[in-house]
């Protein structure tokens, strides 16, 4: 069993991606983490919470994340396109006005199984990076770290240079890529390669997935269509759960990587350094997915969220 805690802002793409880790059986969850992102941090609170008691997993303990970026900046939260309150058109599950700030409960759990921990990250890097500046020693006894985040060489989908999770918290992702060993990032160069049509949700629902999925899928659909005329749809933090699990279903590269931090048009930008291995600077070294094979990718998410196999 992969032992994981999951770093999420549920968002649209962040409650599929938890609930297919729910549904994964190689996945041994240990935490959820809360935060900012895609909406308020108490939203993505009660809908982490609600997500859980959808998946029949309750007793996984949620801990709550950083409220807002380390440029002081307000939560610069899509409402458009994740819903009003992050999940689509469901209104929150529970109204929390005074999240209970039990961040420090997750250093124990940490510190238990750290050899053996994967933290998965889908979405600011606030809370992660916090973490490295206050236990730096312990984070570095982890095993391993996944992040969706970046584009490489790619337009980006916040700004034409940034994908979303670094541009809100450039500092924030430096400090991750610059100090967490054995990290996999799942950039936009792979997320808008897998593209999922919406017959693949319904299908999935009439193969038995929770009708949720297709719900939240729909939602997002719609923003899509309206945005770039086509109702066919990336799940970025679907595949980062995905790369995970299947890793042998993408291709990578190795390379140093840095987070333009600066004010101004590359705000947020994510650079590789392309030369030889042996001219590169001294420190972690991503692996970078930069290819997947998407029909695989399709065909077994389907049979995670039903048992079933399909023809995608
Ligand atoms: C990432 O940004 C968020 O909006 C999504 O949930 C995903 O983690 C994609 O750029
Ligand atoms: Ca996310």
């Amino acid at each position: 069993m992969k032992k994981m805690i999951l770093f999420a802002d549920p968002g649209i793409d962040d409650a599929i991606a938890l609930l297919y880790a729910l549904r994964q059986p190689s996945f041994d969850i240990l935490a959820v983490v809360a935060e900012y992102g895609n909406t308020f941090r108490h939203y993505a609170l009660s809908n982490s919470i609600y997500l859980l008691k959808e998946g029949g997993r309750s007793d996984i303990p949620v801990f709550t994340g950083a409220e807002r970026p380390f440029t002081g900046e307000a939560p610069d939260v899509q409402p458009t396109i994740h819903g009003p309150y992050g999940l689509g058109d469901l209104q929150p599950f529970l109204l929390i006005d005074q999240p209970s700030e039990n961040i420090d409960q997750l250093i124990p759990l940490i510190e238990q199984h750290a050899e053996e921990l994967t933290i998965v990250t889908l979405g600011r890097l606030t809370t992660l990076a916090t973490l490295f500046l206050l236990y730096p020693i312990l984070m570095n006894r982890i095993k391993e770290f996944y992040l969706m985040g970046g584009a490489f060489s790619v337009p980006g989908n916040i700004t034409p240079f940034a994908e979303a999770n670094i541009y809100d918290d450039p500092a924030a992702a430096e400090i991750v890529v610059q100090q967490a060993a054995n990290l996999t990032i799942i950039p936009l160069n792979v997320t808008n390669d897998v593209l999922y049509p919406p017959r693949f949700f319904t299908e999935m629902e009439a193969a038995g997935a929770n009708p949720l999925i297709r719900r939240l899928a729909e939602f997002y659909q719609r923003f899509n269509n309206q945005e770039n005329g086509t109702s066919t749809i990336p799940v970025h933090d679907l595949l980062t759960l995905v790369a995970f699990a299947e890793p042998d279903l993408f291709s990578y590269g190795l390379y140093h990587v840095e987070v333009i931090t600066a004010a101004g048009l590359s705000r947020g930008m994510t650079v590789a350094d392309l030369r030889p291995l042996s001219e590169q600077p001294a420190g972690p070294l991503p692996r970078i997915a930069l290819d997947v094979n998407p029909t695989a990718v399709l065909q077994h998410v389907f049979h995670i969220f039903t048992t079933q196999p399909s023809d995608f």
